[in-house]
């Protein structure tokens, strides 16, 4: 890995100088992948759409609804919790690089970045998002609120981004990822992701995990089911979606949402149900589908964790490249009623 380190020159100060963002989304490959993992998904039984068809800009723009919801508990806790020990973190890691994971609107980041301003020493952030117009967006307001901060953003997926950060350091690095957005990934794509950044990570390096916790039922339903609908729009927008992309008719009328606990899993599961039999076609895949009355299409898997698993878990995750350097957990930060967690992992140093 080459490192370059910032210029700690600030002559210039306007925004343009300070904004930087490369577009790795990789339109071909990028829509080759989908498009498999979609028909396969389609095509199982029982049915399901990957997750990534919830964001075009309508879904991501309900997303950041969602995240203001009184039900919806994960945003503002892992933010309480953030507002608490954002000092604390900051100065255990002292980073000249932040990577955030899927920044989207980067509002809970604003607690890292007031702390950051506070130590007074330069910063880059660099925010990654597949939608390039919430990037921009929140890039241009965290620079004219940050008058010190230089950002990188990068539009691309998280296997893009990350592959990419391995050649290109800027220096000490902090990689964030909130939301426990590691949730709705299955148990390989969590091992290949926790992989993924521990490579990208020098020794020393930091990574920041928010995970949300068990907690009853009944609370994580609610969250799921919103009263005022918020939720099933983000499901159904979906549906949306694949009309749009490829041509499909898709009748939302005829679809609800559901979203359970799997007690067994522990993990909120949220289907599309069939109101009554019907034959979709998407045009631009050239195919056809039959789905029948009461046919459940699964479109989220969101894990719920258990603190000391995941400490566990993560404690035995090494480099497999550079031998034996594992993720240390430096430490844990959660609210007082547990029902969310963050997880300050360092990698490890090499022995003297
Ligand atoms: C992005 N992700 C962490 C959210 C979650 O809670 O799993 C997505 C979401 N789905 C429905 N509401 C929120």
């Amino acid at each position: 890995m080459s490192t370059v380190y910032p210029s700690t020159n600030h002559e210039s100060n306007s925004i343009e100088d300070r904004l930087k963002i490369d577009y790795l989304l990789d339109a071909k490959t990028a829509e080759k992948n989908d498009i498999q993992d979609l028909i396969s998904g389609l095509q199982n039984t029982p049915k399901s759409i990957p997750v990534r068809y919830f964001y075009d800009s309508q879904g991501s723009q309900l997303f950041e609804q969602i995240c203001q919801l009184p039900e919806y508990y994960p945003t503002r806790t892992e933010a309480s919790i953030l507002k608490q020990y954002a000092a604390e973190i900051v100065e255990q890691t002292k980073a000249i690089e932040l990577i955030e994971l899927g920044s989207g609107s980067s509002t809970k980041t604003r607690y890292l970045l007031d702390a950051y301003q506070d130590l007074h020493t330069p910063l880059y952030y660099s925010p990654v998002d597949v939608s390039d117009t919430i990037l921009k967006d929140s890039a241009y307001k965290l620079l004219a609120d940050y008058p010190q901060l230089k950002i990188q953003g990068k539009v691309a997926t998280y296997d893009r981004a990350l592959e990419q950060m391995s050649s290109y350091v800027l220096g000490r690095r902090t990689i964030i990822f909130l939301g426990s957005s590691i949730g709705n990934f299955k148990d390989s794509e969590c091992d290949r992701f926790i992989n993924q950044v521990t490579a990208v990570l020098n020794p020393g390096d930091y990574f920041l995990l928010g995970i949300d916790l068990q907690k009853p039922k009944k609370i994580l339903e609610a969250a799921y089911n919103d009263s005022q609908g918020v939720t099933a729009a983000f499901n159904l927008n979906m549906l949306q979606h694949l009309n749009h992309r490829f041509q499909g008719n898709f009748n939302l009328d005829l679809f609800r949402h559901q979203a359970i606990y799997n007690s067994n899993e522990h993990q909120i599961e949220m289907y599309l149900i069939a109101q009554q039999d019907q034959l979709i076609s998407l045009k631009d895949l050239n195919l056809t589908l039959k789905v029948n009355k009461g046919e459940k299409i699964l479109t989220e898997i969101s894990r719920k964790f258990n603190l000391e698993q995941m400490k566990q878990y993560l404690g035995n995750i090494s480099d497999k490249e550079a031998e034996g350097q594992n993720l240390n957990l430096i430490q844990t930060y959660t609210d007082e009623q547990q029902w969310f967690g963050l997880l300050l992992c360092q990698k490890q140093l090499p022995n003297p």
